[in-house]
């Protein structure tokens, strides 16, 4: 399978590159997309290691491929958002394709899951409930946040879960 692996800016966006490593290891080709805030939390050399050539940041930028947005969509089967950060959720459900990744869900054609990971009071806002709601009712896939400590050493629901189980989600997703 050809798998886009969207990544935002969220803290837990060093745990992307476990996702990409478990996708590989189970057979998959990845292609990654970070937006401006997520190359904030994790270089892209990082990610561009495992997958030379296939790592984007830019969009206008771009000279080599000025329709990425759309060929990024015709690519691959699966496109997986993770972390996917209050923010991204935000645009997305509202159609916002102001940067590269949203640009790209909009112009997806095949199926999208999305893994959010934030703090738990942001998890809870209403605001977010209605996002992730709106983007469900829109076929979208979602992965549930896990409980536990997350980064500000608060002990609630908004931590991504583990690499293996979203690649395992994922899988599941495209067999149906
Ligand atoms: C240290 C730090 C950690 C953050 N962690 C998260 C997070 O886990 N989830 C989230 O939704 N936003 C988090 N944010 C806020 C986002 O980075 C911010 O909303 C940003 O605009 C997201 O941009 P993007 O969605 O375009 O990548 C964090 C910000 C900082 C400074």
């Amino acid at each position: 399978m050809n798998v886009l692996l969207g990544v935002s800016g969220s803290i837990s966006a060093y745990k992307a590159v476990d996702i990409l490593r478990a996708f590989q290891r189970q057979g998959n080709d990845v292609s990654v997309v970070l937006t401006r805030n997520a190359c904030r939390f994790v270089q892209p050399l990082t990610f561009d290691t495992f997958v030379p050539g296939r790592v984007h940041t830019q969009w206008f930028e771009d000279a080599d491929d000025p329709l990425l947005h759309i060929h990024l969509g015709r690519e691959h089967d699966l496109f997986l958002i993770a972390p996917a950060s209050a923010a991204t959720i935000a645009r997305m459900a509202c159609g916002m394709a102001e940067d590269l990744l949203t640009a790209t869900y909009l112009a997806f054609p095949g199926r999208v899951v999305i893994a959010p990971a934030m703090n738990e009071v942001m998890y809870a806002h209403p605001a977010v409930t209605h996002n992730l709601l709106t983007l469900r009712e829109r076929g979208v896939e979602m992965i549930q946040p896990e409980k536990g400590e997350l980064a500000c050493g608060n002990q609630g629901t908004g931590r991504l879960p583990e690499a293996q189980h979203i690649v395992e989600y994922c899988l599941g997703v495209v067999r149906v």
